[in-house]
C-alpha cells in the first residue's frame, strides 16, 4: 500500500523523487520521506503526513544528490510518526519498503541477540539491521542485500540505497509490485510505471521473487532461485496529464464526469462497429462450457461482482459464488470442473485478490480478470485478462472503475447468454445498442448533480444513513454505503429492502434518513412496499427513482431524486451516479479530504 521510487539519474533527486511520490501518494499518505547519496554520504529527510509536509521540510532544509529514494506510507506497524517513517537507516543502509515482512520479529530476536537495538517500531527497520549486520560480517552491499531478500517472509517491494555508494539500488519484489524504468544513463525503481511515467515510458515489471541490481547503464534482474532473468522492457502508453485535475476541485469529482467519455471507450473496445457481435480478447472464453462462476474482489469491485451475479444467473442461466478475497483465500472452497474464476480488481494488486488468484491457479478451467490496469499483477496472472480501460483513477474512492467494471462484466454476461442460446441474435443486438446509448443517458444522469448538492448539505448531517435496494440495486445500495461512509465518515449501512423488517428497522427514526435506490423495474413495487414501512415509522425516505417510479410510488417521501429511464438491465450501471454524487458532495459539505480520506490508500497491497 505504501509507494517506493528509487532514482539513479543525472540531476538533482530530491525534486523528481517528492515528484514521483507524489504521483503514489495515492497508495498512502501517513508519512513520506526521501534519502539521498551526496558525495557518496547517505542522508535522509522525512515527514509525518502528506507530502506536502515533506516538500516543505524540503525548502527549509534541502538534499543534494542525485541518488536517492523515497516513500510515501500507508503504516502498518508503528504509528504513523516521524520515527516510523521511511526511508528507514541502519549504519550505511537505508531501505524503502512496501508490503508486510512477516518474520520481523523473529529477524528482530535474532538481531537483538547480536546485541544489536532498534529506533523504530516497523517491520522495515529489520530489513536495514540485517542487510548492515550481513555487511558489518563483510558481504559487499549487494550480497548483503541478496542474503537480507532471502530471509524476508511476507510481501515486499524494497528499495536499497548505500552510503558509499552512489551507482546502485538494489530492488525486490514479492507480493508487493515493483517496476524498473530505463532511461538514458539513468535509471529508476518504483511501485508503478505511473510513478515513473514523466522520467521514461520503458519499463520492466518484476516478477514474484525477483531482485535486481541496478546501475545508471544497467541492470542485472534474478528470479527467486538466483537465476539471471531476462524480463522484457516495455513501452507503456502513460499520459503524463492524466494526474491533473483538469479544473475539477477533485479528482474524484473528475473522475464522476468522465464516466460517459471512458465508458464509450470500453464498449467500443468490446461491441463490434456494427453493434452486432462482442469480441472478447484472445484466447476469448467458451461459455458454453461453463458449469458455473466464481467471482471474487474486494469493496467495491466485490460489490461490481454481486451486480454482476444477477447478471449471469438471469440472462445467462450460470450459477456464480461471490465472495471476498480475504475470506476466500482461506476458505479452502472445493473447485469443481467446469468453473471458471473470475477475478475484479481496478489496480490489480489487490494482495487479497492476487492470493484468491492464485489459490483458483490449476483448479479453475480458466481465469478470467476484470481489471483497470493492464500491466499488473492480477492481469498478468490471469488467462483472459479484460481490460475496463477506465483510465488512471486517483480518487481513493472508486468511481469510473466501478461503471467500467460494470460494463464489462455486462457485456461478458450478454456474450455468456447468447452463446448459451438463452438470447437471440435480436435481443443481443437490442441490449448492445442500448449498451452504446448507456454514455449518454449517464451524462443526462450527470444533471442531476445540483439536486444531489441539495440534498447532500441535509445528509451531511446526519449521523447515520441507511440505503435500501432490490434486486440487482441492492449491491448498488451497498456501493452507495461504501462510497458515503469513506469520503464522508458518516455511518451508512445497505440493505436489501426484503431484509429490513428483519432487524434493522429498529434503526429507523425520523434522523435517519434512508435512501432507496429504485428504478421502475419489475420489482419496483415491492420496494414501495419496504419504502412505506419506514415512512410509516417515521423515516425519511430519498427515493432515487425515475419519472414513472416517482409518479407511483406517491406522496409522503422526504425528497426524490429524478433519474433518466433505462433498460432495467443497464440500471445498476447508471444508478451509480447518484451513489457517488451523494457521498461527494456529502463530504465535500462536511469538509473532509475527499481524494484521500482517513486510514485508507488507493492500492491494497498488504493483507
Ligand atoms: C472503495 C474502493 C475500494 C476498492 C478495493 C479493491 O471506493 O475503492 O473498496 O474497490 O480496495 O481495490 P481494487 O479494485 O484495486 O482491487
Amino acid at each position: 500500500m505504501c509507494g517506493i521510487v528509487g532514482i539513479l539519474g543525472n540531476h538533482e533527486a530530491a525534486p523528481t523523487l517528492v515528484e514521483a511520490l507524489k504521483r503514489l501518494e495515492y497508495r498512502g499518505y501517513d508519512s513520506a520521506g526521501i534519502a539521498t547519496i551526496n558525495d557518496q554520504r547517505l542522508d535522509r529527510r522525512r515527514a509525518m503526513g502528506k507530502l506536502v509536509n515533506l516538500s516543505d521540510l524540503l525548502v527549509h532544509d534541502p538534499l543534494a544528490g542525485k541518488a536517492g529514494i523515497g516513500h510515501t506510507r500507508w503504516a502498518t506497524h508503528g504509528a504513523p510518526n516521524v520515527g516510523n517513517a521511511h526511508p528507514h537507516q541502519a549504519g550505511k543502509v537505508a531501505v524503502v519498503h512496501n508490503g508486510i515482512i512477516e518474520n520481523f520479529r523473529e529477524l528482530r530476536e535474532e538481531l537483538a541477540g547480536h546485541g544489536i537495538s532498534f529506533v523504530t517500531e516497523t517491520d522495515t527497520e529489520t530489513v536495514a539491521l540485517l542487510t548492515q549486520h550481513y555487511m558489518d560480517q563483510g558481504l559487499s552491499p549487494r550480497d548483503a542485500a541478496a542474503q537480507t531478500i532471502a530471509r524476508l517472509e511476507g510481501a515486499y517491494a524494497l528499495c536499497f540505497l548505500f552510503d558509499g555508494e552512489d551507482d546502485l539500488l538494489i530492488a525486490a519484489r514479492k507480493g508487493s509490485p515493483l517496476a524498473i524504468g530505463h532511461g538514458v544513463g539513468e535509471m529508476f525503481v518504483g511501485s508503478d510505471a505511473i510513478a515513473l511515467a514523466p522520467m521514461t515510458d520503458k519499463i520492466t515489471y518484476l516478477e514474484e521473487g525477483d531482485w535486481a541490481v541496478v546501475t545508471r547503464t544497467s541492470v542485472e534482474i534474478r528470479d527467486h532461485a538466483g537465476n539471471i532473468a531476462n524480463r522484457a522492457v516495455k513501452t507503456i502508453q502513460i499520459n503524463t496529464a492524466s494526474v491533473d485535475k483538469a479544473g475539477y476541485k477533485h479528482f474524484m469529482a473528475k473522475e464522476i464526469a468522465e464516466q460517459p467519455t471512458v465508458l464509450q471507450g470500453a464498449l467500443a473496445h468490446y461491441i463490434n462497429a456494427d453493434a452486432t457481435g462482442i469480441t472478447l480478447p484472445e484466447p476469448g472464453l467458451d461459455f458454453t462450457q461453463v458449469e458455473r462462476m466464481t467471482m471474487v474482489a474486494c469493496g467495491t469491485a466485490f460489490y461490481a461482482c454481486l451486480v454482476a451475479k444477477y447478471w449471469f444467473e438471469q440472462i445467462a442461466g450460470i450459477p456464480v459464488e461471490v465472495d471476498v478475497a480475504s475470506e476466500f483465500r482461506y476458505r479452502e472452497p472445493p473447485v469443481t470442473p467446469g468453473t471458471v474464476a473470475l477475478f475484479v480488481s481496478q489496480s490489480g494488486e489487490t494482495a487479497d485478490t492476487l492470493a484468491a488468484l492464485r489459490y483458483m491457479e490449476g483448479k479453475a478451467d480458466k481465469i478470467v480478470s476484470v481489471v483497470n490496469v493492464p500491466e499488473s499483477s492480477i492481469a498478468r496472472e490471469s488467462d483472459l485478462p479484460l481490460p475496463i480501460l477506465a483510465g488512471t483513477e486517483i480518487g481513493v474512492a472508486s468511481t469510473k472503475a466501478f461503471t467500467c467494471q460494470l460494463t464489462t462484466m455486462a457485456i461478458l454476461a450478454l456474450q455468456a447468454a447468447h452463446v448459451r442460446g438463452r438470447i437471440d441474435d435480436q435481443e443481443l443486438a437490442d441490449k448492445l445498442s442500448n449498451l452504446r446509448a448507456l454514455p449518454g443517458v449517464l451524462n443526462l444522469a450527470l444533471g442531476i448533480e445540483g439536486k444531489t448538492q441539495e440534498v447532500s448539505r441535509k445528509l451531511a448531517e446526519t449521523r447515520d444513513i441507511l440505503f435500501l435496494g432490490r434486486g440487482a440495486m441492492y449491491p448498488l445500495a451497498l456501493e452507495g454505503a461504501l462510497k458515503l461512509k469513506e469520503i464522508s465518515y458518516i455511518h451508512a449501512e445497505a440493505y436489501a429492502s426484503g431484509e429490513l423488517k428483519h432487524g434493522p428497522i429498529a434503526l429507523v427514526d425520523k434522523h435517519v434518513p434512508v435512501i432507496v435506490m429504485a428504478p421502475r423495474d419489475a420489482l419496483f413495487d415491492k420496494t414501495v412496499s419496504n419504502m412505506q414501512e419506514v415512512m410509516a415509522r417515521g423515516g425519511k425516505v430519498l427515493l432515487v427513482t425515475d419519472r414513472e417510479g416517482a409518479k407511483t410510488a406517491g406522496d409522503g417521501v422526504w425528497d426524490t431524486i429524478l433519474m433518466p429511464e433505462i433498460d432495467p438491465f443497464l440500471a445498476p450501471i447508471l444508478y451509480a451516479v447518484p451513489a457517488q454524487l451523494l457521498a461527494y458532495h456529502t463530504a465535500v459539505a462536511k469538509g473532509t479530504d475527499v481524494d484521500q480520506p482517513r486510514n485508507l490508500a488507493k492500492s491494497v497491497t498488504v493483507e
